[in-house]
């Protein structure tokens, strides 16, 4: 099948979280397999692109990167409403940002988001494990059982787990939305980035 035969299917994914947890730094990595230390902190909201190609179907990704900082929340907001997959994400060296999922972001998504969303749980940082403070795994995945998310432990700075986070939330996606297609979906070829990264490594808006 060429390429202009294939069905075409958007999916937008949304990232949120406390700000500094390692939303920007996660979108970049899958979309474009790059780390950087000093991204800017986003304002509103930045986004970065992928298309994945199956036998049948051209998958196209939006992934939405949203301000954690409280005085953009309301810009935020705008950008995540229509988001089906839905990340929230904490930095495993930092309770109060894994608490403030509870407390402040999953209100916001179950407040304003779409209504059969899915979810994922990611503590992000996950190369910092050692560190003997860290977030508990067993009361991390708990939460995220308790409200039906796909939990991961990802480190954006290595890599590890990132690519296995996005292919279980689109596996997901897949099984709701189009279940003939999941076998096609996980047999796809190598996925292809359509967009490279703008000045400064993202989009911003607002
Ligand atoms: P806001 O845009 O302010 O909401 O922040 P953000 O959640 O997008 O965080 P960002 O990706 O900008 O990362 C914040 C800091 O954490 C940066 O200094 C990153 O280099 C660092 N960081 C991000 N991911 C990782 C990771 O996996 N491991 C480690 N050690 N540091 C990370």
């Amino acid at each position: 099948m060429s390429e202009k035969e294939k069905k075409l299917i958007n999916i937008k994914i949304a990232l949120i979280g406390d700000a500094g947890v390692g939303k920007t730094s996660i979108a970049m990595r899958y979309a474009n397999n790059e780390f950087k230390d000093d991204y800017a902190s986003t304002g509103g909201a930045a986004y970065s692109t992928k298309t994945i190609q199956t036998e049948t179907q051209t998958i196209h990704l939006d992934i939405w990167d949203t301000a954690g900082q409280e005085k953009f929340r309301s810009v935020a907001r705008s950008f995540y409403k229509d988001a089906v997959i839905v990340v929230l994400v904490y930095d495993i060296t930092n309770k109060l940002s894994f608490t403030n999922l509870k407390d402040v972001w999953l209100p916001e998504i179950k407040n304003n988001g779409e209504e059969n969303i899915i979810l994922g749980v990611v503590g992000n940082k996950n190369d910092q494990y050692e560190n003997e403070d860290t977030v508990n795994e067993v009361e991390a995945k708990t939460y995220s059982d308790s409200i039906n998310g796909i939990f991961k432990l990802v480190s954006a700075k290595t890599g590890d787990n990132i690519n296995n986070l996005f292919n279980e939330l689109l596996k997901e996606y897949f099984k709701r939305n189009n279940p003939e297609k999941v076998n096609d979906f996980l047999a796809r070829r190598q996925s292809v980035k359509i967009k490279p990264k703008k000045e400064k490594h993202k989009k911003k808006c607002c």
